[in-house]
């Protein structure tokens, strides 16, 4: 059983989607053991309670500085022990300490196809804006292995969505959430539970193809 911890930020419909496809069995072999948010608020921390998942708040501005949050957002991860962490809509920086400890067991879900549209300033809805301002026709998701870069560690998986005439970010935004992040982070969280797929040497080693039963 693959013990996951979740870091979300807000509304949390990529963890919604890791909920659902753990009920319905498309996700097996996985315990989700708690939920981590640097926002009280987040809804994501509304629906790991429905769930009777364990919220934990861990926030930057409850410290003196950013060491000392990085010290017990570190500390507390260790605690936690999980064998998987992953990203889904977190906006802190993950300490370079848990990077190292968690080597190769973090996962990130990122609205766009890296290396487009992705490290510093594009997160959420910025990147579907600088898409449309760009004009390019086609964008996606990503899921990748997190390192000590910005949106840099080896990719999982892709899943391209098409921008459309008279998009908004708004509804480009939950184009690519509903046909891409929502698809992508369960079949990635389900082919590392069940031996598909790991990294090695920085390189993803897929064993089978990752969306395979
Ligand atoms: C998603 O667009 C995700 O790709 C990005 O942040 C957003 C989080 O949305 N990293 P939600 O909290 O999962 O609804």
């Amino acid at each position: 059983m693959l013990k996951t911890v979740v870091c979300v930020s807000g509304g949390g419909t990529n963890l919604q989607a890791i909920l659902d496809a753990v009920e319905d069995g498309s996700i097996t072999n996985v315990k989700i053991e708690a939920v981590i948010s640097n926002n009280a608020g987040a809804k994501a921390l509304q629906r790991a309670e429905n769930n009777g998942i364990p919220g934990i708040l861990m926030a930057p501005k409850d410290y003196p500085d950013r060491e000392s949050f990085n010290v017990a957002f570190t500390e507390e991860m260790c605690r936690l022990a999980p064998d998987l962490i992953v990203l889904a809509g977190f906006l802190v920086k993950i300490p370079e300490e848990m990077v190292r400890r968690f080597d190769g067991r973090i996962i990130n879900i990122h609205p766009s196809l890296i290396p487009s549209f992705c490290g510093v300033g594009y997160y959420g809805l910025k990147v579907h804006e600088k898409v449309l301002e760009r004009g390019v026709k086609v964008t996606g998701a990503t899921v990748h292995f997190v390192n000590e870069g910005m949106d840099e560690g080896p990719i999982i998986a892709q899943k391209a969505v098409t921008v459309e005439e008279g998009d908004t970010p708004e509804s480009l935004q939950h184009r690519v959430m509903e046909q891409a992040e929502w698809v992508l982070l369960p079949q990635a969280i389900d082919a590392i539970a069940n031996g598909r797929i790991s990294v090695q040497d920085g390189k993803v080693r897929c064993v089978r193809r990752m969306e395979e039963a």
